[in-house]
């Protein structure tokens, strides 16, 4: 294992990146948190919004296991959605600066995912956008990085997306191939704090993978839990830029693939480099 860091002058930009910050590259170690079953035996749930007054947010434990998570960069092509779980795209242009508000992501992002979705999943003809979060590392913001092993989306969960928003169409399109990809991307990158790792796929069986119940106020959905396993190789793209995007998927009807992952605190970030700033846009992707 190596533990590099490398000097880059990076542009000062209006998300408050700062110059001169040595970007950590190279395979690290940081501690990942893992589902721990409910003591009870009971079925785990989690509130989505501040629980219901006497309920507890989630009803299942944590486990927290140092792991080594190692640098795709350099290497990006030999990771693909259909064996690894993952993606990495290159070079994408855009021309939505502020990420402040939903309407504009939605009008100006929203067809730049769709584009880059219809030329890096393969067979993809029809993509539907339903959802997007923009997380800011800061203790106020409203969204933060994730810091529990996970996988948005289960069958039973993907199944009823594809319900809810292609109403009539749903059975018809059910019939066919479809996935359910996150488009990722830093908004103020190079990132140097709270990088995403993702497991490959195929190092996390079926068995380790809980489904949990995801209760929103007004339904209840079903994300991914994910239990620790020895044999899980995880992964991340080091000093990610703003240009680049991961491609996460989270389910796909037909070969199945599906990324755990989580945000980590790198143990190489220093006291004062600027959070991470992101943006995950969600897509049902059909054909
Ligand atoms: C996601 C996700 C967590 C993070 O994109 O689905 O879980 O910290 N992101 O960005
Ligand atoms: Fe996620």
């Amino acid at each position: 294992m190596s533990t590099t860091t490398e000097t880059q002058t990076q542009n000062q930009t209006k998300f408050g990146t700062t110059a001169d910050i040595p970007i950590p590259r190279g395979s690290t170690k940081a501690s990942l948190t893992f589902y721990s079953a409910p003591p009870d035996g009971a079925a785990p749930f989690n509130y989505v919004e501040p629980q219901p007054e006497g309920h507890p947010q989630r009803n299942f434990g944590e486990f927290n296991q140092e792991v080594t998570i190692q640098d795709v960069r350099g290497r990006e092509s030999d990771f693909d959605m259909n064996t690894n779980g993952f993606s990495v795209i290159q070079g994408v242009s855009s021309e939505e600066k502020d990420f402040a508000d939903d309407e504009h992501i939605k009008q100006i992002y929203y067809p730049e995912v769709e584009k880059v979705l219809l030329e890096n999943a393969p067979g993809a003809n029809r993509i539907f956008l339903f959802d997007h979060t923009v997380r800011r590392s800061d203790p106020g913001a409203k969204r933060t990085p994730v810091t529990r092993a996970h996988i948005d989306q289960t069958t039973k969960s993907a199944t009823a997306r594809v319900h809810l928003h292609m109403k009539e169409e749903a059975d018809e399109l059910l019939k066919g191939r479809v996935r359910l990809i996150n488009v990722w991307r830093p908004l103020n990158g190079p990132v140097v704090a709270s990088p995403l790792a993702y497991a490959d796929s195929r190092s996390v069986p079926d068995s380790d993978i809980i489904g949990v119940e995801h209760r929103y106020p007004d339904r209840t959905g079903e994300t991914a839990s994910v239990k620790f396993t020895e044999q899980g190789r995880w992964h991340y793209l080091s000093g990610m830029k703003n240009d680049e995007r991961i491609l996460l998927q989270c389910y796909d009807s037909k070969d199945g693939a599906r990324t755990p992952h989580t945000a980590f605190t790198d143990p190489r970030t220093q006291p004062g480099w600027p959070g991470r700033e992101s943006i995950e846009v969600r897509a049902l992707v059909f054909g």
